[in-house]
């Protein structure tokens, strides 16, 4: 069975319907259409709902509140959670602070696009920082914005929305959920002992269990966020017969750092991974914001990017020129693979069919390196790379690159190192000479293709372009410039 709570009512479902998604569940099965479909695919934030679940902390448990996709969620995700939907946010009749906040700021006209913001409010009125936010403006306002960044509004305009949110978290009340939180703690943690097991959709809830059914079911595809997997079900209706849920194995949810070494569970999630990735590495951060969205940070893991294998995956070009090691595991055998060695062609991975990813450990830079990232795609915020650039280079005092290590996505069939630039850049001082041969070299690297995204014109471009970019940036660092600005022309 699949244990859960529908706001505050209790729910049991047989494990079969547990591969349908949360939002065919709530418009279909529960008959609440406030939920709104729009683009069935993650892109809109329409049908955004939130899922609290339990998290420890150093003097006992809290409830964690995450935005979600519905419509590319699986209900058997759902297990030992508290899913929060629009229709139960007013409490007798009361509109919840978010809810008045849009009425007083106008920020609904058709409607739509309301209960998906209303409820990525929801999510940041219950952030664990929030009390620290409200006493700096600014960083609220990024905040909101990075709420924010995954829904979509095609007629009111974000000025009014915003101002509701910044209305609703700069006057935070504790609400109902607050006060109810100690129940709903008591509640899940007793659901969670009892895990959903069925051949369509197993969730093992530990490495042993999941070493076992991977095993038994080769064949079964891992689902982790789903943020990729459930597109295959949703847009290109596929039957996936065997469903093996990661999430809930504790091993795989593991973050730690050394002076040496950063190491990821497999299906930590892209916002868990970001917090620890940028604080040892803050050229990341501009990327990582600009990962899909909230909602998509919070269900995506680290792990689902780098096994989906896709040429214009954010991930894999940064732990490419970190030289990052997977960890592979098939039943009790694990073995490590350099990143570098993981991509075979299109899709295709050394992974082998019994295996599963387990880990993921990241170098820690040398304290001289210096990293960029840049990821081009048509839109800032929730849209997928046409190019990702990453340079991760030891400049010594005199400008001379020491370590070179360049990785692109987007260029190629796979995410690969730039091997032809980097030995174009390996010794020399970081001079205008050097970048023009670097640009040269990138040209004996890729030969990248056309599609929707971008021209292969385009790609070349722009890619020998983040080279000059890099080049500036590192120059700017030497000058009153401050990084993020660069001389241009
Ligand atoms: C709206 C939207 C925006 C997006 N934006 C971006 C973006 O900006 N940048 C980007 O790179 N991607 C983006 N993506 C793609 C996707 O979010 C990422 O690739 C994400 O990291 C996938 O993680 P997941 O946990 O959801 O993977 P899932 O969908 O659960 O799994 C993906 C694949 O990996 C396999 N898998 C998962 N975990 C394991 C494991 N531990 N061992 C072995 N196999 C495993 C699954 O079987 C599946 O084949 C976007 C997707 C959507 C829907
Ligand atoms: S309907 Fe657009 S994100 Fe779900
Ligand atoms: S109010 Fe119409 S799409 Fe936002």
């Amino acid at each position: 069975m699949i244990r859960f709570l529908l706001n505050n009512e209790p729910v049991s479902l047989d494990s079969t319907c547990a591969d349908i998604t949360v939002l065919q569940w709530l418009r279909e099965t529960k008959l609440k259409t406030g939920t709104k479909e729009g683009c069935g695919s993650g892109d809109c934030g329409a049908c955004t709902v939130v899922l609290a679940s339990v998290a420890k902390t150093d003097d006992g448990f809290r409830l964690h509140y995450e935005s979600v996709n519905s419509c590319i969620s699986f209900v058997g995700a759902l297990h030992a959670k508290q899913l929060i939907t629009v229709e139960d946010l007013a409490e007798h009749e009361k509109l919840h602070p978010v809810q008045q906040a849009m009425v007083d700021e106008g920020g609904s006209q058709c409607g739509f696009c309301t209960p998906g913001f209303i409820m990525s409010m929801f999510a940041l009125y219950h952030q664990d920082n929030l009390p620290e936010l409200v006493k700096h403006p600014k960083e609220l306002h990024h905040w909101i914005d990075r709420g924010l960044g995954g829904n979509l509004c095609r007629c009111t305009g974000y000025v009014p929305i915003k101002r509701a949110a910044e209305q609703a978290l700069s006057n935070h009340q504790p609400d109902s959920f607050d006060q109810a939180s100690e129940k709903t703690i008591r509640t899940l943690q007793l659901l969670q002992e009892q895990l959903p097991m069925h051949p369509r959709f197993l969730s093992p809830m530990n490495l042993t269990e999941l070493a076992d059914m991977r095993l038994t079911y080769p064949d079964a595809r891992l689902l982790a966020g789903g943020t990729d997997l459930a597109l295959e079900v949703t847009q290109q209706l596929k039957d996936i017969d065997h469903i093996i849920y990661v999430k809930q194995v504790p091993e795989l949810l593991d973050v730690s750092a050394d002076a040496t070494t950063l190491r990821f569970g497999a299906a930590v999630s892209l916002n868990r991974c970001m917090h620890t990735l940028c604080e040892v590495i803050p050229g990341s951060e501009s990327m990582m914001l600009r990962f899909g969205s909230e909602q998509v940070r919070n269900q995506g893991t680290i792990g689902g990017n780098i096994v989906n294998a896709s040429p214009i995956g954010d991930l894999p070009p940064l732990l490419l020129a970190l030289d990052a090691t997977l960890v592979l595991q098939s039943g009790e055998q694990t073995r490590s693979i350099n990143i570098n060695d993981f991509y075979l062609g299109y899709k295709q991975t050394a992974m082998q069919p019994d295996e599963f990813l387990r880990a993921i450990h990241v170098p820690v830079p040398d304290a001289n390196a210096q990293v960029f990232v840049y990821k081009i795609s048509k839109r800032l915020d929730d849209d997928i790379s046409a190019v990702c650039g990453v340079f991760c280079l030891d400049i010594d005092e005199n400008r001379v690159l020491t370590k070179v290590r360049v990785a692109f996505g987007g260029m190629a069939a796979t995410p690969a190192r730039a091997h032809n630039v980097e030995q174009a850049l390996q010794g020399l001082p970081f001079v205008e000479d050097t970048v023009e041969a670097a640009i040269d070299a990138l040209h004996n690297d890729f030969s990248p293709i056309d599609d929707a995204r971008a021209s292969a014109a385009y790609r070349q471009t722009v890619a020998a372009n983040l080279i000059k970019r890099c080049f500036y940036q590192i120059g700017a660092k030497d000058t009153a410039l401050q990084v993020g600005e660069y001389v241009s022309g």
